[in-house]
């Protein structure tokens, strides 16, 4: 595509769905300048570490890569060679200075809403001169500077459609990185839609820290997600993540009746003591959450949840664990992720009283997971002798073997000839385990309605 002589670029993408949208977005804004793709950082002419900050161990990941990194740049600089590395995301929105501090090897640092403007920041670091930094909140400039083409690789993409949080959740870095809440135009999310299904994609994920919280002028998520169902070739539309309080009833309608929207809802509780909920200020209770997804269930009754949890919330006593289990029986998960509290720097519940003990913390997580785990298995089990229309997406690692994926978001393999990659396939469910389904094409069986 471009005159330029290939420069190797590499991107290591950490933690949520957004960096991944946003990573491959950086490939899109780097390719015309001649940087394609590799696989391993070694001998790199530039490497992006898009970086996430949400809980200590994210962080910290970062700077022991960039250890790493560091030593490759020294290799590539005595072999006569330059390595320019870029931190991007969310630790560089909010420790840009601080990396260049305790990584002086770090040539440039831009943030979640200024990645636009790398191929400037190169070259502006590759002249050694001016403001290294980059990480304002502006991300209307952003995706309007973004090519419109986009490299896909495969059959599902991510589509950010909104960005940032104003929930102020006591425990999460997310307001103060990704900044206020703020939605794309619904024209410019169907213009990369179409241009997505063009290129073959057929399911869609629509991102946004809150994406429920969706406002394009006028179009709720739930208005949106319609508008784009109607798109030739779009057959699967799913979006993450929720926040409880967003769900609203056009939503809700929608899941009932809409069959593009995939009946998979990731939806956050965090924990299930309202005593915990309130001091993390999510402003809904237990029982608010169970009763919202009894309203889901009743328009869509198989609709599989998923959820995230955190434990060793300041204050939480064993009895709010409690709480938080009993909360998990009483909805059933189909997947979830839970997480030890990670005290974040500047946020509130920091500097809360009753911090919890780390084996406190551990014993929990490990008592949550037992029962997660033992309800996914569950949910995966229910699917036996189901026929289920699977997007089969790629290869599998045994000979003959593809795979791909139920409206559950459950990994399904089955044998098959790799013509079935990119087509919704009936497939009747044999077998199950905790990650994934087994099964065998039906192709005498009428899909089920998604
Ligand atoms: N400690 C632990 N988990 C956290 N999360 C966000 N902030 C923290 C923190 N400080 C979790 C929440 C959120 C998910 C993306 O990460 O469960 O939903
Ligand atoms: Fe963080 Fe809460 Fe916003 Fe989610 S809703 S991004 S947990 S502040």
């Amino acid at each position: 595509m471009s005159e330029t002589p290939q420069k190797r670029l590499y991107i290591k993408t950490y933690g949520c769905q957004m960096n991944v949208y946003d990573s491959e977005r950086m490939a899109d804004v780097l390719r015309p300048l001649g940087y394609g793709i590799v696989d391993e950082p070694e001998g790199a002419d530039l490497v992006v570490l898009n970086t996430c900050h949400i809980r200590e161990k994210a962080t910290e990941k970062v700077y022991s890569e960039l250890g790493y990194i560091k030593q490759m740049k020294t290799r590539k600089a005595q072999a006569g060679g330059t390595m320019t590395i870029a931190v991007a995301g969310c630790v560089a929105q909010a420790e840009g200075k601080e990396i260049m501090h305790r990584q002086p090897a770090v040539d440039l640092v831009v943030g979640p809403q200024a990645y636009h403007q790398l191929p400037e920041l190169i070259a502006r670091a590759h002249r050694a001169t001016g403001e290294r930094l980059s990480a304002d909140f502006a991300a209307d400039e952003k995706f309007d500077a973004l090519p419109a083409e986009r490299q896909v690789n495969g059959v599902t993409a991510f589509l950010t459609v909104q960005e940032g949080c104003d929930k102020f959740c006591t425990f999460c870095v997310v307001p103060y990185t990704r900044g206020g809440e703020w939605s794309r135009p619904p024209e410019q999310i169907e213009d990369e839609a179409k241009r997505l299904a063009d290129q073959g994609v057929r399911e869609v994920t629509l991102l946004g820290q809150n994406v429920n919280a969706y406002d394009g002028g006028g179009y709720t998520l739930a208005r949106l997600v319609r508008r784009l169902a109607r798109i030739p070739g779009l057959d699967r539309i799913r979006y993450t993540t929720s926040h409880p309080r967003d769900m609203g009833d056009d939503l809700i309608a929608a899941h009932a009746e809409l069959p593009e929207l995939m009946p998979y809802l990731h939806l956050p509780v965090q924990a299930g003591s309202d005593k915990i909920l309130k001091a993390m200020n999510r402003d809904h209770t237990a029982e608010s959450y169970v009763r919202l997804i009894e309203k889901i269930r009743a328009g869509r009754p198989d609709i599989a949840m998923s959820g995230d949890f955190i434990v060793g919330f300041p204050g939480e006593r064993d009895g709010d664990f409690e709480k938080t289990l009993e909360l998990v029986r009483e909805v059933g998960f189909a997947s979830a992720f839970s997480f030890k509290y990670s005290r974040r720097p500047g946020t509130p519940a920091s500097a809360m009283p009753g911090q919890v003990d780390e084996a406190v913390k551990a014993e929990r997580l490990d008592r949550l997971n037992a029962l997660l785990d033992e309800q996914q298995k569950a949910f995966n089990a229910l699917q036996v002798g189901k026929v289920m229309p699977v997007l089969f997406e790629k290869k599998g690692r045994n000979p003959g073997q593809i795979v791909g994926r139920s409206p559950y978001l459950q990994a399904v393999h089955a044998v098959g000839s790799e013509d079935l990659l990119g087509q919704i396939v009936p497939v009747r469910i044999e077998s199950s385990a905790k990650m994934s389904l087994g099964g065998v094409l039906d192709s005498h069986a009428i899909p089920e309605p998604a």
